[in-house]
């Protein structure tokens, strides 16, 4: 409880309006950036320092969590939207200007495919990839597994929709109910306007992400130890490691 008042003084006080006004719209979303800091906080890697890819940093809510999780670790954060990447150069400049943090304006597949090859211990992201069309996200999974170290993790706090379409839909009737409850409650109708549109775009065919869709997309390009947890309405956390390789 202790830890959870000062995790959220944290990032009000670096984040701030944005931090709370999500937490209001959609508190699963910043308790999912907390477990994906927490499991990399988790990963048992033994290097001195971790060199951490994070797909679509955003404002930094995710990012902070990263940098909350451990100390070791130095984090390229890579988002192509400079809107949200100045906020976060903005809210993240102390880590920036300490040198464990670094931004990256391209596109996650384009940033990835300019990493040399076993370079990173771990690829982190939080609710970027379900943005994604499903070939380009296709390529950024491959991407993926082509920058990490062997016994690297892929960690990804995200949209995964159940692969039983008539629960799905029912997790997403009462999403969608529940923004119209919060957004009219504070006479946001803009912001409401924002989330459907949002919705309709991330439910789409071309850009759902099924959960049984990517994990198959993590094993068929070499990931192991694939698991989904965390699982909140429609939301989860997983977890795929490239494996070490021995002759
Ligand atoms: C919903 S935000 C998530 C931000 C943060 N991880 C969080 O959980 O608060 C998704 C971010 O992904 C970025 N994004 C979307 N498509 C991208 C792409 N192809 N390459 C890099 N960033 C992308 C968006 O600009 C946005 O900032």
């Amino acid at each position: 409880m202790t830890q959870s008042r000062n995790y959220d003084t944290l990032f009000s006080g670096v984040i701030g309006q944005e931090y709370e006004m999500l937490k209001l719209i959609c508190p699963l979303m910043t308790e999912m950036s907390r477990l994906v800091g927490d499991a990399v906080c988790d990963y048992s890697g033994m290097q001195d320092k971790l060199n951490v890819a994070e797909l679509g940093g955003g404002t930094g809510i995710t990012t902070l969590a990263l940098l909350n999780a451990r100390d070791n670790l130095h984090i390229t954060s890579i988002d192509n939207e400079p809107t949200m990447q100045n906020q976060a150069k903005h809210n993240l400049k102390a880590w920036h200007d300490d040198g464990r943090l670094t931004f990256n304006g391209q596109d996650a597949l384009s940033a990835l495919q300019a990493m040399p090859p076993a370079s990173v211990d771990i690829v982190a992201s939080a609710y970027t990839l379900h943005n994604f069309l499903d070939s380009y996200r296709q390529d950024v999974i491959r991407e993926c597994h082509r920058v990490l170290k062997p016994g690297g993790q892929f960690i990804n706090g995200d949209r995964y929709a159940f692969d039983d379409v008539s629960q799905h839909t029912r997790l997403i009737q009462e999403e969608v109910a529940g923004y119209f409850k919060v957004l009219t409650g504070i006479n946001r109708l803009d912001l409401l306007e924002h989330w459907i549109v949002h919705l309709l775009c991330d439910e789409s065919e071309n850009h759902v992400m099924r959960e049984s869709v990517a994990i198959r997309q993590l094993h068929e390009v070499g990931f192991s130890d694939i698991s989904v947890s965390d699982r909140m309405a429609v939301n989860a956390l997983v977890k795929a490691v490239k494996p070490i390789i021995t002759n």
